[in-house]
């Protein structure tokens, strides 16, 4: 094996290695901490591999002598899923789809990467709509649109090129489609946690950009898009009215409501679904990141056009329809994480965490917008050179955290965060706010 010290450099000889500074040592990584197997340091991981680790590092469920049976077996041979079935898929499917997705979506679809299931969903709307209209052949990349939103990132593959709008370098020079994308009416919070915007005016402003969008692309609109919450783009939260507006149009004019919780879903909100909290369902939920298998779940309103993907064969596909380690390893976290009520756990500590970065906001100057729920927590700094500065410095004292938009710090704990682990993080971003003035 190549020696800790050596990665950084061997990696940087055959690819692109602008990566994190340590070499994580799987083994001794545990629950909140990487452990970096070049100096011994441990980090506290409020990153979670970009929101994709639910349980903490060689979590003691996921080391029980019957799972480690199973997984070994199934990492041995990688089958085509979306023909050849095993026992350890169904077991995987049953409990996903009973445990983890809602009543009302009896469609699955299973895919590896978050921007493919994103992709999927489309692909699920512009069948759909093409069908419902009576379109028999679709020739112009523009005949069916998705209506999608400012700072909205969806992924970085083919159709998701043309959604995702966050930094410019992701998707300059790559050709796009020219889909309509409307203002997103972003929450902003007082120090009290109230609103301190004025919402009605920005989502006024979102509803009549959407009006217009229908009005132009009259019976083309085969989706509405939108990420429960904006990761990427900001942290920016919307209200449950938005929602239910985004819905009403939906519904009127026959398009497909989905949400994109690859980054939010799998119960890092203290719900499966984040959408589960503001009362408004979709469509289609796309997911991935925490769940560790990628893919969609869809409605009954689907099943409106009698042809639809679900039912005829390959409409939609790919050769390994996700990864049977994946389906295993998914499974065992459910089991874990609804056994332990780890879901409860992420919302006492994000209250807590909210708490106490609510406070330091108080005391420092530069920090405002505080905002989250479970283990998805953001802020917000003046001015984006403090902003990373202060990430520079959270790294230099040994913990993890993520950039957000232009200037927004997030988190993204994971479920078994304990709230001596709040209380450290909250010391050393106490200890590193101080940079903010001086940056
Ligand atoms: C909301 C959202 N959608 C889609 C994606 C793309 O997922 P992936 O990087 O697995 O393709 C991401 C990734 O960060 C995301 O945050």
């Amino acid at each position: 094996m190549i020696a800790p010290n050596a990665v950084h450099e061997i990696l940087g000889r055959h690819q692109l290695a602008d990566g994190l500074p340590f070499v994580m040592d799987l083994e001794r990584s545990h629950g909140s901490w990487i452990h970096d197997s070049r100096t011994g340091d441990e980090f506290l991981d409020f990153f979670t591999c970009f929101a994709s680790w639910p349980i903490g590092y060689n979590h003691p469920g996921m080391l029980e002598p019957e799972f480690r049976k199973e997984i070994e077996l199934v990492a041995r041979n990688k089958p085509a899923n979306s023909d050849i079935y095993t026992s350890h898929m169904a077991d995987f499917v049953e409990t996903f789809a009973t445990r983890v997705t809602p009543e009302g979506f009896p469609h699955h679809f299973w895919i590896d990467g978050g921007a493919l299931a994103v992709e999927n969903a489309i692909k699920v709307a512009f069948d759909w709509k093409a069908r419902k209209v009576g379109i028999d052949k679709v020739d112009d990349g523009n005949q069916l649109v998705v209506l999608h939103f400012n700072a909205a990132f969806h992924g970085r593959t083919g159709y998701t090129m043309s959604l995702t709008n966050t930094v410019p370098d992701k998707i300059a020079l790559f050709p796009k489609f020219d889909w309509p994308r409307v203002h997103n009416p972003a929450i902003e919070f007082a120090q009290d946690g109230s609103i301190a915007n004025d919402i009605e005016a920005e989502e006024a402003r979102a509803c009549a950009e959407i009006e217009a969008a229908f009005a132009k692309y009259e019976n083309r609109v085969a989706a509405i898009l939108i990420e429960t919450m904006q990761g990427e783009g900001g942290d920016n939260h919307f209200r449950p009215e938005f929602f239910q507006a985004l819905r009403g149009y939906a519904d009127q004019h026959e398009a497909l409501l989905i949400y994109d919780e690859v980054q939010v879903g799998f119960f890092g909100s203290g719900t499966p679904w984040m959408w589960q909290q503001l009362g408004v369902a979709p469509d289609i939920v796309a997911f991935g990141k925490k769940t560790q298998v990628c893919g969609i779940y869809a409605s009954k309103r689907v099943d409106e056009v009698a042809d639809n993907v679900f039912v005829r064969s390959s409409r939609i596909n790919s050769t390994w329809g996700a990864n049977l380690v994946d389906m295993v390893r998914s499974k065992r976290m459910i089991e874990i994480i609804l056994d332990e009520k780890l879901h409860e756990n992420a919302v006492e500590r994000g209250e807590q965490f909210v708490t106490g970065l609510r406070a330091l906001a108080g005391e420092h100057a530069g920090v405002s917008n505080v905002r989250g729920v479970g283990t998805l927590i953001a802020f917000t700094c003046e001015n984006n050179s403090s902003r990373d500065a202060l990430l520079a410095h959270l790294m230099d004292n040994k913990i993890l955290a993520l950039a957000s938009g232009e200037v927004s710090v997030r988190f993204r704990m994971p479920l078994v965060v304990t709230a001596e682990e709040i209380d450290l993080a909250l010391e050393r971003i106490g200890t590193c706010l101080p940079i903010i003035a001086s940056a």
